[in-house]
């Protein structure tokens, strides 16, 4: 299948591990024009695919835009991967104002920041798209830990629909990507402490993750080229009719209909 993705002008945040890099891989391999974000570059990635910045902060946004005007003129495709959660378990008492700033200033406000700044541009060549990741946790969250995370994904998912209803008609979709349980170094660490600390092995620490998220019916996490894929397709021309909806990834964890 070709994506006709190549010489696209793509901006993928939190590009330097993870599903981002997957994404960001899979994109240079469709010949798109790519630049990345993170607040640290891998030592694989060319500099001039890169941009450092904390996308917490109004600064490491504003810093990120302006790279995308001044090294490629514009932007076709936006993914916007940054996302993840710091929160201490612990349910509701465990999150203080701190932890809530937190988690809105990384699932939320980098998209709003940089749709904000970038979305202007698209508008104005009439075409453009806009990926937000969101997560199966804005509905199916988990109280001991994923509160104010789930929370964050929700409003994210929430905007990118509000948003999708006011540009389509001016030709830029807005779609959202939900992934459950991915296999990212992260979480391979995490099965293998999880592992150690129950005296098993590796897929057996992957089982304790699985079984935490109710289990998922296929057996296992999607890996981070699955999810790169459904991006992929998602922001390519063969998806022009997709958009103000969310496409789950989840290997069927999400119980209900
Ligand atoms: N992993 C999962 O199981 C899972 C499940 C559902 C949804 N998701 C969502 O999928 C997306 C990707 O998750 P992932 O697990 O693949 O991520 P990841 O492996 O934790 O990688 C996150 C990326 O974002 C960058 N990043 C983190 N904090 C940043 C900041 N303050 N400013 C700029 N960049 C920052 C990281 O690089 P630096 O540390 O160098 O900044 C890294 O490149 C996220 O939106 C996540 O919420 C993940």
């Amino acid at each position: 299948m070709n994506l006709q993705l190549s010489g696209r002008r793509v901006l993928i945040t939190g590009g330097g591990k993870g599903a981002g890099a997957a994404v960001v891989a899979l994109f240079r391999e469709e010949g798109a024009q790519v630049l990345t974000t993170a607040r640290n570059r891998p030592t694989a990635l060319p500099e001039e695919l890169f941009v450092a910045a904390d996308l917490t902060t109004v600064d490491g946004c504003a810093t990120v835009a302006e790279a995308v005007k001044a090294r490629m003129g514009g932007v076709d495709i936006i993914v916007h991967v940054v996302g993840g959660s710091s929160a201490p378990a612990g349910g509701f008492a465990a999150l203080g104002e701190e932890e809530w700033q937190q988690e809105l200033n990384l699932n939320l406000f980098p998209a709003v920041r940089l749709d904000r700044a970038l979305l202007p541009g698209m508008l104005a060549q009439g075409e453009g798209v806009i990926v937000h990741v969101t997560s199966i946790q804005r509905e199916l969250p988990l109280p001991e830990s994923t509160t104010a995370y789930a929370a964050a994904k929700a409003a994210l998912s929430t905007y990118s629909k509000s948003l999708s209803k006011e540009v389509s008609p001016q030709g830029v979709r807005v779609v959202r990507v939900s992934p459950g349980w991915i296999e990212t170094e992260a979480a391979v660490a995490l099965a293998e402490r999880l592992a150690e600390q129950a005296g098993t092995d590796y897929e057996g620490g992957k089982q304790i993750i699985m079984g935490a998220l109710g289990g998922i019916p296929l057996g296992r996490p999607s890996t981070p080229a699955e999810v790169a894929n459904l991006i992929a397709f998602v922001a390519s021309p063969l998806a022009g009719s997709i958009t103000g909806t969310e496409f789950v990834i989840d290997g069927g964890t999400v119980p209900v209909v």
